[in-house]
């Protein structure tokens, strides 16, 4: 069900200040908290003593302290203190997760330690790369991390969730859509020419009054629970359609679902421009419009999930658009097995 072999966010860099945060990940109890001199630290949220969550004690320089009896674990998980004893059991360690901080997120690799390997963090410069913007946050949906990926790379419904926001019915009926694999995923790619611009965007200012846009988007899913969404318009006819998009608006979303179990995901996600930076109502309109997006996903998603607890999710009746998900599905599913079987997919073709 889980790809272990991968880097997956516990947090933003922001939250995880002084106090241990608890995270539950690919069902695994996870404490995730900063040391004193700055490090961010991921282990098995679950003393060995008593099993009290580690996340319920304290951070204590270098190291974290349970809550029950006071035992005190490094940040390699190993138990380096009683206190009421001066004798350490060899045994009193919990299991210590490779943990990185980058783009402002904790990843926590949720595999085989030795095989943790940053350069397979995807890249989301985006995120705190001063040229942009970004703004985000992290919601808790009650539905499978993989129909929430689902959801994005099949963007025909924000015609239908979304038209309070970014979405209008004609961007879906004109929209010319394709998609390709990549190395660690698939690229989904819509053109909608000659459309009219949704609300958002007429919101943002960037674009000219009153006319028509040719719309893009872009939905690069990476395995095993990431998406990269470039989006945008330009006044139609200006060349968007071949590929030209710095005249005109343009939009990133980023996305990390986290597995909480299987059926809940702690969604992670911020949206970036390169306009408008610094400026506070920019900010302001850009985190409440997606996130407004993503409350009307929200009520799609826990819905589908519920009916889902019932039946197989399968998908009875494909439709065109759901091509690029579907070759997500199945890359994931086969990377999974090959993981299953033994294989090192971090040092091999993927799927
Ligand atoms: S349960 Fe943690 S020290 Fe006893
Ligand atoms: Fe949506």
């Amino acid at each position: 069900m889980y790809l272990r072999n991968a880097w997956y966010v516990a947090a933003w860099s922001r939250d995880i200040v002084d106090r241990p945060v608890a995270r539950r990940m690919l069902d695994e109890p996870v404490v995730v908290f900063r040391t004193s001199d700055g490090t961010v630290v991921a282990l098995e949220d679950r003393c060995p003593h008593r099993h009290l969550p580690l996340s319920m004690g304290q951070c204590v320089g270098q190291a974290i302290q349970c809550g029950y009896h006071g035992m005190v674990f490094d940040a390699g998980g190993q138990c380096i203190e009683v206190p009421s004893q001066g004798f350490v059991p060899p045994t009193a360690r919990v299991r210590a997760y490779p943990a990185v901080e980058r783009y402002g997120w904790v990843w926590v690799w949720m595999g085989e330690a030795d095989r943790a390997d940053p350069a397979l963090i995807p890249d989301f410069h985006h995120l705190t790369d001063p040229g942009y913007a970004a703004v985000g946050k992290t919601n808790h949906v009650s539905a499978a991390y993989t129909l929430v990926t689902d959801n994005l790379l099949d963007l025909s419904h924000v015609g239908y969730v979304h038209t309070t926001t970014i979405g209008n019915a004609a961007f879906t009926e004109k929209g010319r859509l394709t998609h390709r694999r990549t190395d660690r995923g698939v690229v989904v790619s819509r053109f909608s020419p000659d459309v009219p611009p949704p609300p958002t965007y007429i919101k943002t200012g960037v674009l000219p009054i009153g006319k028509n846009i040719d719309r893009w988007q872009h939905i690069e899913f990476i395995a095993p629970c990431f998406v990269l969404i470039h989006v945008g318009g330009a006044e139609a006819g200006t060349g968007a359609l071949d590929g030209r998009y710095d005249h005109g608006l343009n939009i990133w979303v980023i996305n990390a679902m986290t597995p909480e179990t299987a059926t809940t995901t702690n969604y992670f996600w911020a949206s970036a421009r390169r306009h408008a930076i610094g400026d506070a109502d920019a900010d302001a309109l850009f985190f409440n419009q997606v996130s407004e997006a993503f409350e009307e996903d929200r009520r799609v998603l826990e819905a589908q999930q519920a009916v889902l607890l019932t039946r197989d999710d399968s998908w009875a009746v494909a439709l065109k658009a759901d091509a690029g998900a579907i070759e997500a599905r199945r890359m994931l599913e086969r990377m999974i097995a090959r993981e299953a079987a033994g294989e090192d997919l971090a040092t091999s073709a993927v799927a």
